[in-house]
């Protein structure tokens, strides 16, 4: 019987530097401190972030325990621990919400001032839970998903309900949610508006999905991947394009040939490819296009054009303008009564043991998500 008190000696998923990929160490997991919680995880899912970090992208420190998109139940709490309980099911979520600071009171933002995403792959005391071979670990912000258990401070994790389709529960901890809530909340997309979503991963399809609920009515997706024809239409896309097909016509041309000239009223780059942040810029309607900034790449800056940005707005999102309390509770409910086709981002599955396998199936064409059974 193990003890609250007690190290957890455990597998989890580390990697060691950039490029070299995962693989299954034995950990050992720290009790959890006053307000943090120790989760046993049932099962985690892979995000494009989790492979940008193993490149050190957009930071870089090692080794890490990767995986931010994941389910868990509590397995003990710390003593001042009061929203958990030890066997609540939950989920992390990268930024918090104390409901009090500037940005929290704010329509405008879910970027918390207080419980703020963690950049520095440690608690927020500044130290970390996880160790290997006696060296400590960094996680993915403020998890890591990967690992048979993880140590989170309470204010990054959110219950919900134990009938939750487990893989599912881990979508919405990150990829879908994020482009969901940039729909919802970043962009307010408006009834009857039309919009273009670049690049049908995870994050892209959630955005379809938040669009096709906020009743925009010209839904265009664009990959370079064929296979996602369909699963944008699952989500509610009206209409696709394979750049690939007119290799002498910008992206941004092909939306408004289908926009009678005018272009759209929102774009979202989910991409992290910077030349299409001005594709997305440029589909949109001069003088009053908004674009939203969701994906993130390699370079490290990002060359816009002038007469792109005429009168249109350039937004970045993070976790797609989520508060975790007051919004992602109602897209948790939605996916407990099954109101989305999430069936259809689960094309993957491996058990942890497998997991260095993950990075590579991620490239197949068929793939949206690896789920991780722990
Ligand atoms: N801002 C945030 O809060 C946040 C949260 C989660 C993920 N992200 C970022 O969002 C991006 C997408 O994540 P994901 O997990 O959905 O990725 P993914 O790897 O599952 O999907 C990427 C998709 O982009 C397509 N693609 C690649 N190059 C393209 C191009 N030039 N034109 C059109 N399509 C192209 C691929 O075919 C693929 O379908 C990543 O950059 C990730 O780091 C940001
Ligand atoms: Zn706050
Ligand atoms: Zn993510």
């Amino acid at each position: 019987m193990l003890s609250r008190s007690q190290v957890i000696t455990c597998k989890g998923a580390i990697c060691w530097g950039i490029g070299e990929g995962v693989k299954v160490e034995e950990i050992q997991v720290e009790p959890p401190k006053a307000s943090e919680v120790r989760v046993k995880m049932l099962c985690a899912s892979l995000c494009h972030t989790d492979i940008l970090r193993t490149q050190g992208v957009p930071f870089s420190m090692f080794p890490l325990a990767p995986g931010h998109e994941g389910v868990g139940v509590v397995e003990s709490i710390g003593e001042k621990v009061t929203n958990l309980k030890e066997g609540d099911i939950v989920i992390p979520t990268y930024i918090g919400e104390c409901g009090e600071c500037e940005n929290c009171v704010s329509e405008e933002t879910n970027m918390c001032m207080r419980y703020h995403l963690p950049v520095n792959g440690l608690m927020p005391d500044g130290t970390s839970r996880i160790s290997v071979r006696g060296q400590k670990v960094c996680h993915v912000f403020n998890c890591s998903t990967w690992c048979e258990y993880m140590v989170s401070d309470e204010n990054y994790l959110m219950k919900v309900d134990p009938s939750i389709d487990l893989a599912h529960a881990s979508f919405i901890s990150c990829g879908f949610s994020t482009g969901f809530g940039a729909a919802w909340k970043t962009a307010q997309v408006q009834s009857g508006s039309s919009l273009v979503v670049f690049s049908l991963g995870a994050v892209g399809l959630g955005a379809i999905s938040g669009a096709k609920m906020m009743g925009a009515t010209k839904i265009i997706g664009i990959d370079i991947n064929e296979k996602k024809k369909k699963k944008g239409e699952a989500f509610g896309m009206t209409h696709f394009i394979n750049p690939k097909d007119y290799s002498h016509k910008p992206s941004s041309q092909l939306v408004k040939d289908l926009t009678s000239g005018l272009g759209v009223d929102y774009s979202f780059e989910c991409a992290g490819v910077a030349s299409l942040l001005n594709q997305a810029l440029e589909s949109t309607k001069v003088g009053k296009g908004k674009a939203i900034a969701i994906g993130v790449g390699t370079e490290e800056l990002v060359k816009i054009n002038w007469f792109g940005l005429f009168g249109r707005t350039l937004k970045g999102s993070i976790f797609g303008g989520l508060k975790p309390k007051s919004d992602l509770s109602f897209l948790a409910a939605k996916c407990k009564n099954k109101d989305l086709p999430l069936d259809e981002l689960q094309t993957h599955e491996i058990p942890l043991t497998e997991i260095s396998k993950a990075f590579e199936l991620s490239k197949q064409e068929g793939c949206i998500k690896v789920i991780i059974k722990m």
